[in-house]
């Protein structure tokens, strides 16, 4: 036999046995962005290298060593590692934001060459919101509350919502020098990513995991101490706003993600149902990106979640994926009754919108058709035998609830077929 060909490490197959959450996800997702005024862009996952690192930041570590990059003759392309950065180029590129804002979706699959884990894949796939032109606290505050009614409309209730503003670029200018001088005091008790952002990027060492920098980093000046006055009421509003609707949030004075792009409102829903992957949603504002990509100064914010992480806490919280067995199974043996069921099922699929049907077993005997009606978890068995084939009619016989056969006319069965899938 000829050698299996392997997956590529950390990219999953997600079949049918996971595809359900997946949909439910996607479904809940999607109704809210809709309701919230988004529209759905569809974009490359190949970009120009630059573009990542000119958003992202040459020292993060996504840029430094996850992205994906080859070089197309004599191009250096990159699969994208996030979301945002291709939708301001988009967005750019296409002149969306002449004088104008726009309120922009993506959902897909994202690439960063990460060691694989529980929560962390090399593939992995965002849903992400993009507010582009907008300025007030209240779209911070609505994103965050939108994402906020995502969880409830899944049903999550182990994710908690982290917040802090890291100021604008001027306020983390000045912060930045007294953190420099914090770290350099203790310069020796640097690890080498440290050392290499202490010159470039050193809000960046706050974000260290290696727990031997644990007390230096809590020693560290905090932002707040810094922090401009407008990013102040900004903040201050953001919060307000939360708290008008009911958002709970814990602010935490050292979340400075992993990006570069950030400015003021930035923001984690964090769980502690995946181990060490504990962001399941992230985001916040970045005013500076669009001009720094070459467009006019254009404030925006945003966030995007991960899909695998997310059906990974449902499933850890036991939530469903809600009903996917069919409503109804057709069980007819012998030739022209096989004929007359495949002609049965075809127009109860036009006339009862979103009902589930399965032709089940069509060569297998009648008993035996039964049966894997029952183990299919449907509803009904719609029965075709020689007397209903004769009466052009069919025996509808609940599989659930042990209530009696009955035969009905097709009318009939489109009238209870109808009634099951709207209570579906
Ligand atoms: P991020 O924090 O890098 O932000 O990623 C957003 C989310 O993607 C994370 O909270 C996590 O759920 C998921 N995620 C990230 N890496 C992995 C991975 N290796 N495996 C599985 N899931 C992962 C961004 O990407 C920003 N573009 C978010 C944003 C949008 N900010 C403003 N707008």
């Amino acid at each position: 036999m000829a050698d299996l060909i392997q997956p590529v490490k950390g990219m999953n197959d997600v079949l049918a046995d996971q595809s359900p959450w997946w949909a439910k996800v996607e479904s809940v997702a999607h109704a809210l962005f809709a309701g919230y005024g988004y529209q759905r862009v569809y974009l490359p996952v190949l970009e120009r290298t630059e573009l990542f690192s000119r958003s992202i930041g040459e020292l993060t570590d996504i840029v430094s060593k996850e992205m994906f990059t080859f070089d197309d003759h004599g191009d250096s392309l990159t699969l994208r590692p996030e979301g945002t950065a291709g939708v301001v180029r988009a967005a750019l590129s296409n002149g969306l934001l002449h004088n104008q804002q726009q309120k922009l979706w993506l959902s897909g699959p994202m690439f960063r060459r990460e060691k694989p884990q529980k929560g962390r894949y090399r593939q992995f796939h965002q849903m992400s919101v993009e507010a582009l032109g907008f300025a007030e606290p209240e779209i911070d505050a609505e994103l965050i509350a939108l994402s906020a009614r995502l969880w409830r409309g899944l049903g999550l209730s182990s994710v908690t919502l982290e917040l802090n503003t890291i100021g604008t670029a001027e306020s983390r200018q000045k912060y930045k020098q007294v953190l420099v001088e914090h770290f350099s005091r203790h310069r020796e008790l640097l690890d080498d990513d440290s050392v290499r952002r202490l010159e470039r990027n050193p809000l960046r060492i706050l974000d260290s995991k290696n727990p031997a920098l644990r007390e230096l980093i809590e020693a560290a000046p905090l932002l707040s101490s810094y922090l401009d006055d407008e990013s102040r009421v900004h903040f201050e509003r953001v919060q307000a706003l939360l708290g008008d609707v009911g958002v709970a949030y814990t602010l935490n004075p050292r979340l400075v993600r992993g990006l570069d792009y950030y400015s003021r409102t930035v923001f984690e829903w964090v769980t502690d149902r995946l181990g060490a992957q504990s962001a399941v949603c992230s985001g916040g504002r970045y005013d500076g990106l669009v001009a720094q990509l070459g467009g006019r100064d254009t404030p925006a914010v945003g966030w995007a979640l991960g899909i695998e992480r997310i059906v990974e806490v449902m499933q850890a919280e036991s939530i469903g994926a809600g009903e996917t067995s069919p409503d109804a199974q057709l069980v007819a043996a012998g030739d022209a009754e096989r004929r007359f069921g495949f002609k049965l099922v075809d127009e109860l699929r036009e006339r009862v919108p979103g009902v589930k049907i399965s032709l089940g077993a069509p060569s297998a005997g009648f008993k035996a058709q039964l049966r894997h009606a029952d183990k299919s978890g449907a509803r009904f068995a719609l029965i075709v035998g020689e007397s209903e084939l004769k009466a052009e009619k069919v025996a509808l016989k609940p599989l659930r609830d042990g209530t009696p056969q009955r035969l009905v006319t097709v009318e009939e069965c489109v009238d209870l077929l109808r009634q099951t899938a709207a209570s579906a």
